[in-house]
């Protein structure tokens, strides 16, 4: 799989995004093992608490649908009206309900900084993850 492609990918899902309030919009493409992709964008909430992230999104979408294995996630985002430059890496909350739905050593976070795809594995990203 192109992560260029995933990338892309997630900058149409970017264009749905509701972000009235922060005016920060993020998109996410999330590719399952068998290279089905599952979008998502945030959507905003007046209000605040229970605004989505783009990434959540995705997986949940992914999740009704009966989907249980996954390859990478792609992820944009940058101020409503601006074109992506850093990259945009997932938050906190989202890398901790991935990591129960992913292989931590090979699950791969794809962003792209000043047009330069890069590559992480959740589990860099997520060192000494939360197990219940
Ligand atoms: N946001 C995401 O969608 N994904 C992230 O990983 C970080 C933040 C959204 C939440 C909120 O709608 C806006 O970006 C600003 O925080």
């Amino acid at each position: 799989m192109d992560h260029k492609w995933l990338l892309q990918q997630a900058h149409e899902a970017r264009q749905m995004a509701y972000a009235p309030y922060s005016g920060f919009a993020v998109g996410a493409a999330l590719l399952t093992r068998e290279g089905k992709v599952y979008r998502g964008c945030n959507i905003e909430s007046s209000v605040f608490s229970p605004s989505l992230c783009a990434e959540r999104v995705a997986l949940a979408k992914a999740i009704s649908e009966g989907e249980k294995e996954f390859a990478a996630i792609a992820i944009v985002g940058a101020n409503v009206g601006e074109e992506p430059v850093h990259a945009c890496f997932p938050c906190g909350v989202c890398r901790q309900v991935l990591s129960e739905h992913v292989d931590l050593e090979s699950f791969l976070v794809v962003v792209e900084e000043e047009g330069e795809v890069k590559t992480h594995t959740l589990g860099e990203l997520l060192p000494k993850a939360f197990v219940f």
